[in-house]
């Protein structure tokens, strides 16, 4: 049997395949329909220090392969957070990953610090790459903002951090970079994609807020490609993220050089993808003579 132990710097996971953060909730609504003690890891939606209404719907559309979404990033705020969510997500036998955003680099710091003192949770991932709020993207398509928030966050925190990048910048390993310069541990590669979708006859948008991320298979080469470039500037590891549906587009990530994967637009239409991710990994380490997953990541030959 092949070994699918995973670890992203200091953390050590069962298997490298973690839920996205937004496509899962808070894990509660997700337990009816698998076993979660089967994941690598969870990642449950932003929490924001406040809670947030999100945008005006329409807030999601269906495009070729994918999806646009304008959520605006919707939650509880992080004392309903504390209080109703994170008794069900820290005993749900998945280690948890907090995602958190905020406006401001104390935001951030605010947010890694008050969940640092909660048990039951095993890392936290920076949104600093969410393209539907205003200036959500800022943090990530500047590296002196990105190393100025995770180096904010790394100070307020010991946890585990992640630093979730934006795909939408000119050359994301700078970013990648400079989020490895503030003390990152791993990265997150990468968010959605800004686009529009226009309804023809009445000439409007099909979202509210008029842009939004694209996910899904459509964006799968193209996270692939920033997943590649980023695992050949940086030390530490990356999660490759975009577009993963099956166990061979998990695989293509692992590859181009991801030590761990997540899996997101997929679960709306197949809630156990990610158990199907796991387990069709799990069959091609053992077909083709794998002894271990790590055994594959960075495996791309050029030659
Ligand atoms: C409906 C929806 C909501 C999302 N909400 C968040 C979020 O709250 N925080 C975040 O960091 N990413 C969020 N994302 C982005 C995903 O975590 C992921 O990075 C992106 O969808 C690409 O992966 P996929 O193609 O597998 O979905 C959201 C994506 C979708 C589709």
């Amino acid at each position: 049997m092949a070994d699918l132990v995973t670890q992203i710097g200091p953390l050590r996971l069962q298997n490298p395949v973690l839920t996205a953060s937004g496509t899962f909730g808070y894990s509660d609504e997700m337990a009816p329909w698998l076993d979660l003690t089967r994941l690598g890891a969870l990642v449950c939606k932003t929490v924001t220090r406040a809670p947030r209404a999100g945008n005006a719907p329409p807030r999601t559309c269906e495009t070729s392969s994918g999806m646009l979404n304008a959520i605006g990033l919707q939650n509880v705020g992080l004392e309903a957070f504390r209080r109703d969510k994170l008794p069900f997500l820290r005993d749900c036998g998945a280690p948890l990953i907090v995602n958190v955003a905020g406006e401001t680099v104390e935001d951030f710091a605010f947010l890694c610090r008050a969940l640092s003192e909660e048990d039951g949770i095993a890392g936290i991932e920076l949104n600093i790459s969410c393209p539907n709020v205003a200036h959500g993207l800022d943090f990530a398509t500047d590296p002196h903002l990105t190393e100025d928030v995770v180096a904010h966050a790394r100070r307020a925190t010991t946890l585990p951090l992640f630093a979730k990048l934006s795909p939408n910048v000119s050359d994301i390993t700078l970013i990648a970079r400079a989020a490895q310069n503030g003390g990152a541990d791993a990265l997150c590669v990468a968010n959605t994609f800004v686009g529009l979708a226009v309804d023809v006859r009445s000439r409007r948008p099909r979202l509210s807020n008029v842009t939004g991320g694209l996910s899904g298979p459509a964006i799968k080469p193209l996270a692939l490609r920033a997943v590649w470039k980023c695992a050949g500037t940086v030390s530490i590891p990356i999660i490759g993220v975009g577009g993963i549906v099956t166990a061979h587009d998990a695989l293509e990530f692992l590859i181009a050089g991801a030590t761990a994967v997540q899996v997101g637009t997929a679960t709306f239409a197949q809630p156990r993808a990610v158990l199907t991710v796991i387990e069709g990994i799990d069959a091609y380490l053992n077909e083709n003579g794998f002894r271990s997953v790590t055994d594959v990541v960075g495996s791309l030959k050029l030659d």
